[in-house]
């Protein structure tokens, strides 16, 4: 059976576009627990600037969140980054085998660093190097499918790179990886800039839906949604009606239909609004609920976490300790 890894980064309060870009993969495929592997990956939101206490809090809530939106202990490992000490390890030696040019031509680095240089806090010399940790994540467990929304592809090639690279030029170490994006919603856009991502590290709220909103709150952030001006009633077009296309895409997302098909059945956008805050809502209940459960039995929480930690590190040191040996390391 094949072998599944992925990861999500505790920045922020998960959103729709994490749940229907990435996380609903996740829970929909039948695993074994040694077959897929999801992670909290706390070291990663250290890269930009941070709070100690929100990380934490902001790092048992993803785990939480994730067990509510279906990940089942019994057939998947679910843990944290920070608990298994593989992925730095491997860190170290890819960054041996990656260059700073092709760490500087990555999208997400570009952006980020933009950001924080206007902001003046300096840009972490691990925001650079963060895709390198990244590929250790997902080739210490020897994964060949990386569920991942669309934002994620670039670094999920960097990591095909690295590993066929140090293959050829250490011996056979790594299994080569390939990103697996959902059919629709691999890039879910905020409802009030339609043309950037919908991100849980931005902070412009209102065009956000967060896993954990209240209908309300969803329903008011739907309908707010900024669609386009245009006539000739509803139609689907990324590029020329992005607003609208993009709630098109989350109700597909979330019924099971094809976006431009689903077009055709509106002829105004308020209807169209009214439906996907209905979908929205329905689709968040059971998640939310389930939470509601969880976030009062933190120890379960906690068990599932220590749990699935042991099971990584067992999976993980093999192929690490294979990479020191290919690489030219002693053997202590
Ligand atoms: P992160 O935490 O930003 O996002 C987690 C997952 O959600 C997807 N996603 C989206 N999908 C659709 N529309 C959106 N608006 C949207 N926003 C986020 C992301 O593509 C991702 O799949 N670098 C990764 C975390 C990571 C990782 C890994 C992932 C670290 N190591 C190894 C896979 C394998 C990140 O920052 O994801």
């Amino acid at each position: 059976t094949k072998r599944i890894f992925s990861g999500i980064k505790p920045t922020g309060h998960l959103t729709l576009g994490n749940y229907l870009g990435a996380v609903r993969q996740w829970v929909t495929a039948e695993y074994e627990p040694e077959c897929a592997l999801f992670c909290v990956v706390d070291l990663h939101a250290l890269t930009v600037e941070h709070e100690p206490a929100r990380v934490r809090r902001l790092s048992r809530q993803a785990a939480t969140l994730l067990l509510a939106a279906g990940l089942d202990p019994a057939r998947c490992t679910l843990f944290v980054q920070s608990h298994v000490d593989e992925h730095t390890r491997l860190a170290y030696l890819l960054e041996c085998t990656a260059t700073d040019g092709e760490l500087r031509r990555m999208i997400q680095y570009k952006e980020k660093a933009a950001r924080a240089q206007v902001s003046g806090e300096g840009v972490r010399l691990s925001l650079l190097t963060y895709p390198v940790l990244m590929a250790a994540d997902i080739l210490a467990y020897e994964a060949q499918e990386v569920p991942v929304g669309e934002d994620q592809q670039q670094h999920v090639e960097l990591t095909r790179d690295i590993a066929v690279r140090f293959n050829q030029r250490y011996g056979h170490t790594f299994t080569v990886p390939r990103a697996t994006l959902p059919a629709v919603a691999a890039r879910v856009m905020d409802l009030q800039d339609p043309t950037s991502k919908m991100g849980k590290s931005h902070d412009s709220g209102a065009g956000i839906v967060y896993l954990l909103d209240e209908p309300g709150v969803v329903r008011k952030k739907v309908m707010r949604a900024v669609t386009d001006s245009g006539d000739g009633g509803v139609l689907y077009d990324r590029r020329t009606r992005p607003g609208v296309a993009n709630l098109l895409d989350i109700l597909a997302a979330c019924t099971g239909g094809d976006p431009a098909a689903l077009a055709d059945g509106y002829s105004g956008y308020g209807a169209l609004k009214r439906d996907v805050a209905d979908a929205v809502v329905e689709l968040l209940r059971p998640v939310q609920e389930r939470h509601a459960e969880l976030a009062g039995d933190p120890a379960q929480v906690e068990k599932v976490l220590r749990e699935g930690a042991g099971r990584a590190r067992e999976l993980a040191r093999p192929v690490v300790d294979r990479a020191y040996r290919a690489i030219g390391l002693l053997e202590p």
